[in-house]
Formats: structure tokens, sequence, C-alpha cells
């Protein structure tokens, strides 16, 4: 068997159109979607990710800001100007990159943005009504995943999904939205023994290391016909690859590559919520923005 590459770029194309329009329309309303990022420090992967977001943003006719800030900056001076995002009346939606410097309390910075500006899905109320099915608005790497699952046809209704990622931005969240779709899921990390034996058991597998150091997802770790959904990116002498070795090809059913797979995804995601952050926080409803 040879895998059908899941062609994320080209989705994320489409849902990136459609998010132009509604810019349009919300435009014709008065209202010009406005995303703010913070950027904490001088990680340069994180730095690339804010640039490429800002450039999808500019590409849909969302207004953009970024506040790039020292390394030393205080998580006191964060919360004043969380704060100040928070209170203003123009920005629609507030991305904080993570990992914040080590020095940061990321639970208290991230949990203070205002619900209906957190196109992230970080704050502890979002995931709350993400665990009831109830949120508008979905993180935007586990929203971009089901979206491709859908647009491929690929339903994970009984059947066993292994994550290989237990983060707040990846693992958590996707887990809960998989349950919804009536998976069996089961989440591995670091310290899961028998790792490879939990990967031959998933009819669906998910990972998101991003360390090829640490964890490659070798042939002999996939049962044939696995859909295998590929988050992790790494750089291996200048090249960009995902968790999964070319081998894996050979054995999946479906993958997603790297670049090009879940990587567009997560900003045509981020996108689509900041329209949707937009409508929630100038009181318009959505769909009769749609079409
Ligand atoms: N760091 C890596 N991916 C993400 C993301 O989707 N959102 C935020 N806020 N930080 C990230």
């Amino acid at each position: 068997m040879v895998a059908v590459l899941i062609d994320g770029k080209s989705i994320a194309g489409k849902v990136t159109e459609r998010v132009r329009r509604t810019v349009e329309r919300l435009k014709e309303k008065g209202v010009e979607p406005y995303l703010a990022t913070v950027l904490v420090g001088n990680d340069e992967a994180s730095a690339t990710y804010v640039r490429n977001k800002h450039r999808a943003c500019e590409q849909v006719g969302i207004k953009t800001i970024n506040h790039h800030l020292p390394e030393d900056y205080s998580t006191d001076q964060l919360i004043e100007l969380v704060t100040m995002l928070n209170e203003d009346r123009r920005v629609h939606g507030i991305l904080v990159q993570l990992p914040l410097p080590k020095h940061i309390n990321q639970f208290l910075i991230t949990s203070m943005i205002k619900p209906s500006k957190d196109v992230d899905c970080l704050t502890p109320f979002n995931i709350g009504l993400l665990a009831y099915d109830v949120a508008k608005l979905l993180p935007c790497t586990p929203a971009g995943i089901v979206e491709l699952m859908k647009r491929y046809r690929i339903d994970p209704a009984g059947k066993h999904v292994v994550i290989i990622n237990r983060s707040v931005l990846v693992g958590k969240p996707l887990s809960i939205m998989l349950l919804h779709m009536d998976a069996t899921v089961t989440v591995c990390h670091s310290k899961t023994t028998n790792l490879k034996e939990r990967c031959r058991e998933a009819d669906i597998l998910i990972t998101a290391v991003g360390d090829r150091s640490k964890f490659v997802l070798s042939k002999d770790m996939v049962k044939d016909g696995t859909v295998v959904i590929d988050v992790g990116i790494d750089r291996v002498n200048g090249r960009l690859v995902g968790d999964a070795d070319e081998g894996v090809m050979e054995k999946a059913s479906y993958i997603t590559p790297v670049p090009g797979g879940v990587g567009p995804m997560t900003v045509a995601m981020l996108l689509r919520n900041t329209v949707i952050a937009a409508a929630l926080n100038e009181g318009i409803d959505l769909a009769e923005l749609d079409g």
C-alpha cells in the first residue's frame, strides 16, 4: 500500500478563501477584523510562526499588530499588556505565542485573555466550553486536523485513535474533540510504556512530537492501513521533516506531508477564529455572513 497524501495546503487555501469573503462582508458592515499577537523573546521558530500568521492575515484583509517583547519581560508587564488588549475594542483576537520564557507564568497569562478574544482556545472558560461541545472558538491545530479528516471523509467514529502529545495546544483538546466524534482515544506521552505497541493498535495515529532526536515514527510502529496525521515539525540538514519516517508511507492508507499537511491548516483555522471572534465581539450573527 502507498499512502494517499492529504493535501493540507490545498484545503487550507479553500478555508482561507472562504474567510476572505467573510472578511469582505464584515468590512461592508463597518467591522475590520483585527488580531493582536504577543511574542516574547527570541525563539526563531516562534518568530517564524508568528510572521507566517501575520502574512496569512494580510492576505485575507485581517488587520494585525505584533507585540514583540524582550526575553526578560515580566509576568506583571505581560498581564498589563493583555489587560490593555482585552479592553481595546478594536482588537478582536489575541494570540500569545507559546512557549513563553520559563520565568513567565504561562497559565496566568493565557487564562486572563478575554474568552471572546481567545483565538487559541487556551482559557479555562473556553476549554470548559470545548469539553461540553459548545465552543465557538476551537483550538487551531486540533480544528485543522478535524477539518482535514472531514474533507477526506475519514470518520473517527468507533475507531481507535492514538495521539502522541498531551499538550494544552494539541493532545488534550484534540482528544476531547475526537471523543465528541465517537472515537476511542488513547493519549501517549514521554512516560508511556510500550509506545510501539500502542501505536500499532491505532486505526488513526496522530503524532506531534517535533523532535527527531527524541522520537521518529517508523514503519514497524504502524499497522497496515492506518491513517497517519503528522503534526511534528523539525529541521534535519536544513530540511523540514515531520515525526514520520519515509517508510511509513508504505503502510499508511493516508498521511499528511510535512510541510504542506497540518501546518497550513493551523494558520487557516486561526484566520477562521479571528473572523468568528470579530463577529462575537461585535454582536454579529456569523450565519448571516456565510455563503
Ligand atoms: N506555539 C506553537 N503552536 C502554537 C499555536 O497554535 N498557538 C500558540 N499560541 N502558540 C503556539
